[in-house]
């Protein structure tokens, strides 16, 4: 199964699916490429020194549907057939979801529905919640939207920060984005409507 990742930024979840993938944990499966949206992503770095080959395909003041476009022709030419939104800071745009319907994953540092958008854990902290997150669900058009595949709960503390909640959230996103990407690749889920269901 080949997997695309797309990231803005610095790539802790893309390390750890290119890791799961090339130890075996995520099977019969590669990582054959790695878009990025910033051509300075701190992510592009680790992906080469993984020997993976990396993108970076900017937006350039075209509209969302052109910049998408390229991406999906880059992505369909090596033919993936996962794709992976790893801290991918845009909102994707129709044709991209329909290019790869059901078949576009993220993670995101929240329990959905709860939070959605950018600064995930500063919200959750400001709210005032007693436990957060994160989540891994399908793409939509929709922000943060898709139906959800998993999620995992972690304590927020009387004393957090946003920094030392999203540090303890971020070991969590790791495991359970790539458990999530495990089962897809396993072909362990099934999706009825907005509900998707582990099967053996
Ligand atoms: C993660 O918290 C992810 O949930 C969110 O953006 C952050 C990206 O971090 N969508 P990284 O680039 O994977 O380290």
């Amino acid at each position: 199964m080949k997997i695309g990742i797309l990231i803005s930024g610095r790539g802790s979840n893309m390390s750890a699916i290119i890791k799961a993938v090339q130890s075996g944990f995520i099977p019969n499966s590669e990582v054959t490429v790695v878009v990025s949206d910033k051509t300075g992503a701190e992510g592009l770095i680790k992906a080469k020194e993984r020997g993976i080959e990396t993108l970076s395909i900017t937006r350039n003041g075209r509209t969302r549907e052109e910049h998408d476009a390229e991406i999906v022709a880059e992505l369909k030419k090596r033919n993936v057939k996962i794709v992976c939104l790893a801290g991918y800071m845009r909102l994707v745009s129709k044709g991209f979801v329909q290019a790869f319907p059901e078949r576009i994953v993220n993670i995101h540092p929240s329990l959905l529905p709860s939070f959605k958008g950018l600064d995930a854990q500063r919200q959750a902290i400001k709210y005032g919640v007693k436990v957060s997150g994160c989540t891994v669900h399908f793409v939509d058009e929709n922000l943060d939207h898709g139906a959800i595949i998993a999620q995992k709960v972690v304590e927020v503390r009387d004393d957090d920060t946003a920094e030392t909640l999203s540090a303890r959230i971020l070991p969590r996103e790791h495991t359970l984005y790539v458990e999530s990407i495990k089962r897809i690749v396993e072909k362990k889920i099934k999706i009825v409507g907005r509900k998707v269901l582990y099967v053996d």
